[in-house]
């Protein structure tokens, strides 16, 4: 991250190339040259430190930047930037104080040559608002967490307690019934499980992908069967496919994941016919590769929602289940380096589409 950050602020010049204002930089970048003087200090900056630009500019950066770290130990001379270890390139981020108020600094020392002098200090600031925004972010994910596991778990302590406490009043089909909940809410907490995994994978950009060839369309064809087999009426299934398909390189499970959550999601959410179409990515999708659309005939999802349905936890009415399964079919589509969209369906109800490129391993492409 504090990598990333340095990185991002590394070009003052190629950022001028491209025609770049570093006044348009969400970050403070102060840059200082060989002598340690200010030559840039953009808006950010000036946000951040309440140091005006004019008065910045030609001062020591040592000066305009007080910065000590959280002992109070003036930051500079612990770095020494101009005079330290040749090899250094920077500093990572830190939390660090400017005038008693707390900015998250890295910078970067810019050399001519591995071991030269240092032609430039590249300083970022960042205040903690972005910080503060993440981990209150965090603490509502937990919260939503423990929220959606209690309600399953309050549901097999309430039922196990009775079964153990009077066994013996009940009949034996009422045994039954309390043990298949209890056996449902332990899938449900067990699915909630899996499921977290999977975004924590996601989210750290951890989703393994074990690419190989995929043939979608018979994948299609297996999802509809199960479904069918499970008890679903036959005739509510359409499924089209648009031979020659091209080659497609993805990973078989991860695809399956996103198929099942997709025809889950018609049949739980929509109603009617469930329409799946496989065909090669048209000219209007702006990408090559396999297209997938799945759509149905119920209510559809109203347009002041459609922008929310990938996000985590959404979920648009009490069938819903955990509000988690599209927001991981977005990133398995995304991983894939593919795009989902949504929109309304011909028969009225709600369509996804999703475009898988071909993906084709190093060594072949
Ligand atoms: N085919 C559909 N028709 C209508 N609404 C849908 C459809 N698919 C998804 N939705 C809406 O999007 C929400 C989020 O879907 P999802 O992330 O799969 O969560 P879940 O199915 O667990 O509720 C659903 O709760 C539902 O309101
Ligand atoms: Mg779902």
């Amino acid at each position: 991250m504090a990598a990333e950050v340095s990185e991002q602020v590394v070009g003052v010049r190629e950022l001028g190339a491209a025609g770049v204002d570093p006044d348009d930089l969400p970050d403070g970048l102060v840059v200082a040259d060989e002598t340690g003087r200010i030559v840039c200090f953009n808006a950010a900056a000036v946000r951040i430190t309440a140091v005006p630009a004019a008065l910045a500019v030609g001062r020591p950066l040592v000066d305009v930047l007080p910065l000590e770290d959280l002992k109070g130990r003036r930051w500079w001379t612990l770095t020494d930037p101009y005079g330290g270890l040749a090899i250094r390139g920077g500093q990572p981020e830190r939390n660090l104080l400017l005038g008693g108020r707390e900015v998250l600094v890295s910078a970067r020392y810019v050399r001519d040559r591995p071991c030269g002098p240092v032609r430039r200090v590249v300083v970022s600031l960042r205040g903690t608002e972005a910080r503060r925004r993440t981990e209150r972010s965090h603490a509502e994910l937990i919260a939503t967490v423990a929220h959606e596991l209690r309600s399953p778990l309050t549901s097999v302590k309430g039922f196990t307690r009775t079964l153990l406490r009077k066994w013996e009043r009940f009949t034996d089909d009422q045994k039954l019934m309390m043990l298949e909940t209890v056996d449902n809410d332990a899938d449900r907490i067990a699915r909630l499980i899996a499921e977290l995994l999977d975004i924590a994978r996601i989210d750290t950009g951890r989703l393994e992908l074990r690419r190989q060839p995929v043939d979608v369309a018979a994948a299609v064809g297996r999802h509809v069967h199960a479904r069918i087999s499970a008890g679903q009426a036959a005739d509510r299934f359409l499924v089209h496919i648009q031979y020659p398909l091209p080659d497609l390189w993805a990973d078989p499970d991860k695809v399956d994941q996103v198929l099942g959550n997709l025809l889950e999601n018609a049949v739980r959410h929509g109603e009617g016919m469930v329409t799946i179409e496989v065909a090669p990515a048209t000219a209007k999708d702006d990408e090559k590769g396999t297209a997938v659309t799945v759509s149905d005939e119920g209510p559809g999802i109203p347009e002041e929602s459609l922008s929310r349905v990938f996000t985590r936890f959404w979920r648009g009415s009490k069938r819903g289940g955990t509000g988690l399964g599209l927001y991981i079919v977005k990133g398995i589509v995304e991983a894939h380096s593919g795009t989902i969209t949504v929109g309304r369906g011909p028969g009225g109800g709600a369509e996804f589409r999703f475009i898988l490129p071909v993906g084709a391993p190093a060594y072949l492409a």
